[in-house]
């Protein structure tokens, strides 16, 4: 028996044996070696796990003591833990898509005849006089009965500014306010010419005052149709939605590793809410935009600029779905309304294996009930040169020059500074107001709130470019804006290091 007992032992002794041999080597291959007391706790355990997680240390170390792993098994603890809680979070707020397109342009080939246009300003017209009150769509009088109205009479027309002059002395402003009856000069007096410079050309306007006697009219105030004050729409869940524009994918400038930190954030427990990603146009650089374009760019394939797009986002999470709108630099047709772009085109971002949504410019969404009006914003520039009072262009002036927009009801005010494709309806009226507008374009972000509605522009991921800096335009590289769908609450968040 005793012999036995012995032989038992020694079995039992040899493997210890062999085991502590196998931890010493294992940890020896790592050009690590373990003190006496290291070796006594990793015999009771699944040493392998240490092994593995060795840098977890954050640091080499020649001798693995008790402490080093004692540290480790703190951090695996840890690690466990916020990998648990995420996925009990995860799990707890899995929230499904809610997208309600809720207008998107039908666009119609034109020819860019002049008969479209008069149908499109007639478009105009209508669908915005429409925006004005009820009181003061009764109260008004067309062109041709104005004109012909005593002089003193109290008048109020509802009109397109067709044409803005300064009297000769600069003191008055002189509008020549359109509707389909006729066109009559209208006489912006010095307390008022102010607001006058303020509109721009083509906005359809209220003037109110009195007839001159001679076809003319005496303003004594201007009123836009401007949006009225609303309850906004919120969401029920906690939800996100973060807002981009203008990565210019393919430009010698996409500032690429802002992209990556935007990217590494979404991972990140701070951005597990986010539901979706909206990109608001100049996804890519494309091709032939501007002449020599080609000198600035690192890829010179549109497929190609794609298939990057495609490569950096696949690297975001996969639960956010993302919704794309062109911009002037998309390979769609560069007047407004711009259709979605072709899917021939994109099929590298289609065949991501997730949710990708394909819009047109401008667009009405709604995500978990909230309005969103996504407007590249090439019109802004428009604004920035005929508004007094908005430059340099910041993050201050950014958010202005959009509430002019808000105030015309339309989102290309001016006609004739970018293309506008003759649609017989004129999907650039703003009817409906939106709890969101998010527009880019102009590489500077801004947010801001006008009558309870969201401005945000989301600036770029683009650095600095020549065409840029020769209009003294500092880009702000690297910045989203994170909208809380239930509180609405907006905050811009800086990537660029
Ligand atoms: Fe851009
Ligand atoms: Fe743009």
């Amino acid at each position: 028996m005793k012999t036995s007992i012995n032989s038992q032992n020694n079995i039992v002794l040899k493997m210890e044996r062999r085991e502590l041999e196998n931890i010493i080597r294992d940890f020896a291959e790592r050009g690590v070696s373990v003190s006496p007391e290291a070796l006594s706790f990793l015999k009771e355990v699944d040493y392998k796990i240490y092994l593995d997680n060795l840098h977890l240390l954050g640091e080499d170390v020649a001798v693995v003591l008790p402490r080093h792993l004692e540290a480790i098994k703190k951090a695996l603890e840890s690690k466990s833990k916020a990998t648990d809680a995420r996925e009990a979070l995860q799990q707890e707020e899995k929230i499904e898509s809610a997208i309600e397109i809720e207008e998107a342009p039908e666009i119609k080939a034109v020819r860019g005849e002049l008969e479209e246009f008069i149908e499109y300003f007639l478009s105009r017209y209508e669908r915005i006089f429409n925006l004005f009150g009820e009181n003061l769509r009764n109260r008004a009088r067309s062109v041709a009965e104005a004109k012909i109205a005593k002089k003193g009479d109290s008048l109020l027309v509802i009109g397109l500014i067709r044409e803005k002059i300064e009297s000769r002395d600069k003191r008055v402003l002189v509008m020549t306010i359109e509707d389909k009856t006729g066109s009559m000069p209208a006489f912006v007096p010095p307390e008022y010419k102010r607001i006058g410079e303020r509109i721009t050309l083509d906005q359809v306007i209220a003037l109110k005052g009195t007839a001159t006697g001679n076809g003319g009219l005496s303003v004594e105030r201007i009123i836009q149709p401007d949006i009225q004050e609303h309850e906004p729409n919120r969401a029920e869940k906690n939800v996100k939605a973060v807002l981009i524009s203008d990565l210019h994918i393919g430009s010698l400038y996409f500032n690429e590793k802002a992209f990556n930190s935007f990217v590494r954030w979404l991972h990140t427990s701070k951005a597990r809410l986010v539901k979706y990603l909206v990109i608001a146009g100049d996804l890519v650089d494309g091709i032939g935009v501007y002449p020599n374009q080609e000198e600035e760019l690192m890829i010179t394939d549109i497929f190609e600029q794609y298939k990057m797009a495609a490569e950096l986002l696949s690297k975001i999470p996969e639960h956010i779905t993302i919704i794309y709108a062109p911009g002037n630099h998309e390979p769609v047709r560069q007047a407004e309304p711009q259709p979605k772009v072709p899917e021939h085109y994109v099929s590298p971002l289609l065949g991501m294996g997730r949710e990708v949504l394909l819009l047109p410019n401008p667009c009405y969404i709604k995500l978990h009930g909230v309005r969103f009006l996504i407007y590249h914003g090439r019109s802004l520039n428009a604004i920035f040169k005929h508004v007094p009072g908005l430059q340099p262009i910041s993050p201050e002036t950014v958010p202005q020059a959009m509430k002019e927009l808000l105030k015309a009801r339309s989102l290309v005010p001016v006609y004739g500074e970018s293309p506008i494709a003759p649609q017989p309806y004129d999907w650039l009226v703003i009817d409906k107001v939106p709890e969101v507008f998010h527009t880019g374009h102009i590489h500077v972000y801004g947010v801001d709130e006008y009558k309870r509605v969201k401005i945000v522009n989301t600036g770029t991921f683009q650095d600095q470019t020549p065409y840029l800096e020769s209009m003294e335009v500092t880009p702000t590289t690297g910045t989203a804006a994170i909208v809380n769908l239930r509180t609405l609450d907006v905050r811009i968040m800086h990537f660029a290091k």
